[in-house]
């Protein structure tokens, strides 16, 4: 960064936004395999908390990358930068106020604890869809696996790129063993006990 940037302080904080509502902010930050269940749950329990109030923002892979990570591939160098901006990103919207929901697959250790520093301790909710790479590709909802098995894609994560299972999770859920209302639940339970909603 050019040393000729100086930070700006805002003369209304962060605190000051979130007393506008009825709930803290915070990140919920989904990761797992490609067809692991992390869309489908993220926008499930946006939908319930929507229903509750709560003003949150669903942050996808596929849907980031059409616009402000469009010019990433899947590359290691390119999924590291992917997660920066959406780190960086997510960390904007924490400060307004927000509940923010992210799926991302994020397969490295490295760049998820890099966004949980993002924030305060309380903020970053890692949620393991721990769904194994088996049930994904038997799911294979966009035809994925099989043209990456066929060689038709490469650095295709667990197949041939790697994905580094987080270590100390807030919350693991595996969508082959709990219905979509379980995961749900368990996810509202846990904001609640930890007072973010
Ligand atoms: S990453 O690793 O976090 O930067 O990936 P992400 O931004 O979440 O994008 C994952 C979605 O992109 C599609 N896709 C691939 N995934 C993994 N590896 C390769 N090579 C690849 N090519 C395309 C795929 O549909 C992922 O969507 P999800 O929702 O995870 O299935």
């Amino acid at each position: 960064m050019d040393e000729n940037i100086v930070w700006h302080n805002y003369a209304t904080t962060k605190a000051q936004r979130s007393e506008q509502k009825k709930h803290q902010s915070a990140i919920i930050w989904f990761t797992g395999f490609s067809g692991s269940g992390k869309s489908t749950v993220a926008n499930a329990l946006e939908a319930a908390l929507n229903q509750q109030g709560i003003h949150t923002y669903l942050l996808d892979g596929d849907n980031v990358r059409h616009g402000l990570c469009k010019d990433l591939g899947f590359s290691d160098a390119d999924r590291v930068e992917n997660i920066r901006r959406v780190g960086e990103t997510a960390k904007l919207m924490v400060d307004a106020g927000l509940l923010v929901l992210t799926a991302f697959i994020s397969p490295f250790r490295a760049e998820r604890d890099m966004v949980r520093s993002l924030v305060d301790d309380k903020e970053f909710i890692e949620v393991f869809i721990d769904t194994p790479l088996d049930v994904c590709e038997s799911r294979d909802p966009k035809g994925l696996y099989k043209k990456a098995r066929a060689g038709e894609i490469k650095h295709f994560t667990g197949i041939d790129s790697s994905y580094e299972i987080p270590i100390n999770p807030e919350i693991i859920l595996d969508t082959s063993k709990n219905t979509l209302d379980q995961s749900v639940v368990q996810l509202i339970t846990y904001l609640k006990q930890q007072h973010i909603i």
